[in-house]
């Protein structure tokens, strides 16, 4: 085939997928090497049975000589005997490396999503995730090594029957050789445009995916808002799309086959007409006809499958290559080379001149911050909801990296840190807790994974949560549901202050920790916090200004700037200032009763 033509069909794209993959079957190479040739023994057997017919027609049919008649069929049943079980053998090592490279390749591939920063899980949705890292691992390499094998099978079988046919006849080889070529022509002519439709059939999939993640995440949403007709609706739009480029797909496959068809049967009623002419004109005997012709119905009829067979491969070569392109994505924030362990809190946190934004195309979120934390303070972070209060304290465990500035910890860039020494010293209580599903216990070592179970208890003790979970059945080893649904708001956020209690980190962040706690609890997790405060460097945001009142400085944060500091008396003696106001809008709002009483007179 020449090699322009073979690039058309894809054979640079194949090589490049084959070649990528290599490093991966390495680890089992003698498996596949065995499974390689158990296939092309295999394959050549293909050709055994045309071979023999040459004899037996002219033995037989043609001399009438009984000789060879009884050998013959046995000879073809030992064959067909000893090729099936050459089969089974290659198609087992075939699946058991396909299986193992699956394997590997997803473990790899979700060691490099766990390495992806904040930022690629932002921009990708989770069934873009679970098609890419999952389903396509699978898709690739048993695809391509289940194809390995058909393809080895095929190109060994085409050559030991290719080689039947030159035997019997070199003329009628030419021919039947020159249509073989001719038949690859129309699968160059379509793989661009099925490769599109290929691609953009498996992103409708991972669309399919999130619809049915979202469905589960936000099922009592749907429920009160009576959603399911609109949920109805939108996989039904995505699985009508995935229909129609499944019928586009086939529109543009499934002539492949007919073609062929008529391809092959051209190549065969050449060579029958040729190979009559020969057999008339002594050149050829019986025997090398019946052979020939035999020899290229089996070369040929692969290739009537071809159109199916290429949509499959296609399909594999795209998984391919989407799964490299993950694992060829760097993580965009990394390690400095020589990077160092952060080892406590000696002096003060900085963040010096921090520009920040989530998205390059949009104004930035933080804008010249800058703000001094005093090893042993506690600072509060209060102002307007959007304003960058929660950007402010994500930055600190570089779950984003500034644009411009820096943040300091000792005197040091926390870039020159590793990612896990920097993060081992900060514990955080997050706005939105995330419990994983499994125990009690199991979501508070999280905090500290060989803490003891007296440890939980005291750090559920120090988050007023000990009663709760004394009370219940299955103590510390009551499931918590996925997400911890089967958990109201407020113990939820307790499990979450109870794993930074445990966790014992020198920096303590806590996003709106107490906002799900009732007036009452507050009180005593506020007390219960103090305790955890003491001794660490504590950033704290909330709304309700009442629980941050006694923190040593208050940064009043509008708009992605720093725009007042100080501690709580001094923000009220700001003339118009911002905390003061909103701490008055607060306090009058505290106090409803008043206003009624006013009203009522
Ligand atoms: N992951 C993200 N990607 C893009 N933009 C974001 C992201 N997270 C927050 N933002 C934007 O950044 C801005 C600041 O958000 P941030 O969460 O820091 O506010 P906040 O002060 O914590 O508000 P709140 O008091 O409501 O929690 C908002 O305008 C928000 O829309
Ligand atoms: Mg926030």
């Amino acid at each position: 085939m020449p090699s322009k033509l073979r690039r058309k069909i894809g054979g640079t794209r194949l090589r490049r997928c084959y070649f990528r993959l290599l490093p991966h079957i390495r680890p089992y190479a003698l498996r596949a090497i065995l499974a390689i040739g158990l296939c092309l023994v295999a394959g050549a057997m293909d050709a055994v049975i045309a071979w023999s017919l040459k004899p037996y027609t002219d033995l037989v049919m043609v001399e009438k000589s009984l000789h060879a008649a009884w050998y013959i069929p046995f000879l073809i049943v030992t064959f067909a005997a000893v090729q099936g079980i050459l089969n089974y053998f290659a198609s087992y090592l075939n699946a058991w490396v396909g299986e193992k490279v699956t394997t590997d390749l997803k473990f790899r591939l979700y060691r490099k999503l766990l390495s992806f920063e904040a930022e690629y899980f932002d921009r990708n949705k989770s069934g873009d995730i679970v098609f890419r890292f999952n389903t396509d691992a699978e898709l690739a390499s048993t695809g391509l090594l289940a194809k390995l094998k058909v393809v080895v099978s095929r190109i060994s079988s085409s050559a030991a029957l290719i080689t039947v046919l030159i035997v019997n006849s070199w003329q009628m080889a030419i021919i039947a050789i020159t249509v073989l070529g001719l038949s690859f022509i129309p699968i160059a002519k379509i793989r661009q445009k099925v490769q599109k439709t290929i691609d953009q059939a498996a992103l409708t999939s991972s669309k399919i995916i999130t619809v049915y993640n979202e469905s589960y995440a936000g099922n009592r949403t749907i429920s009160s808002y009576n959603l399911a007709a609109m949920q109805e609706k939108k996989l039904q739009t995505i699985l009508l799309d995935l229909f129609r480029r499944g019928v586009k797909l086939t529109q543009h496959t499934s002539w492949l086959s007919p073609i062929m068809h008529v391809i092959v049967s051209i190549g065969i009623g050449l060579t029958i007409a040729y190979g009559s002419n020969l057999i008339v004109t002594g050149q050829i005997t019986s025997g090398n006809f019946v052979s020939f012709i035999v020899a290229v119905v089996a070369l040929y009829n692969p290739i009537k499958n071809l159109g199916n067979n290429f949509r499959e491969f296609q399909t594999t070569l795209s998984a391919v290559e989407r799964i490299f392109e993950i694992l060829d994505r760097d993580p965009k924030m990394k390690e400095q080379p020589g990077a160092r362990m952060l080892k406590g809190l000696r002096s003060d946190i900085a963040f010096e001149n921090v520009t920040f934004g989530y998205r390059a195309d949009m104004p930035p979120v933080l804008k010249n911050f800058s703000l001094r934390v005093k090893r042993g303070e506690t600072i509060a972070l209060v102002g307007s909801s959007g304003g960058g209060k929660t950007t402010v304290v994500s930055l600190l465990p570089r779950f984003y990296d500034v644009v411009a500035g820096a943040i300091k910890i000792n005197g040091k860039d926390i870039r020159t840190y590793t990612f896990e020494s920097l993060r081992d010293n900060i514990a955080i209580v997050f706005q939105d807790n995330f419990l994983f599903s499994g125990t009690i216990r199991e979501n508070v070592v999280v905090g500290k994974h060989d803490a003891t179970d007296k440890e939980v208890m005291i750090a559920l003790e120090m988050a007023y949560l000990n009663e709760f979970v004394s009370a219940t059945k299955d103590g510390l080893d009551t499931h918590v549901g996925e997400r911890g649904i089967c958990l109201s708001g407020g113990q939820k956020q307790r499990i979450a202050i109870a794993r930074a209690f445990i966790k014992d980190a020198p920096i303590i962040i806590l996003d709106e920790a107490t906002s799900a706690l009732d007036n009452e609890s507050e009180a005593i997790v506020q007390k219960a916090m103090d305790n955890l405060m003491a001794d660490k460097t504590v950033f704290v945001i909330a709304h309700r200004l009442s629980s941050i009142k006694n923190a040593d400085r208050i940064a009043f944060i509008g708009n992605g700037e720093l725009l007042e500091l100080g501690n709580h008396d001094e923000l009220m003696s700001i003339e118009h200032g911002q905390y003061r106001s909103l701490y008055n809008i607060q306090f009058s709002a505290e106090k409803p009763q008043k206003r009624v009483d006013n009203y009522m007179d």
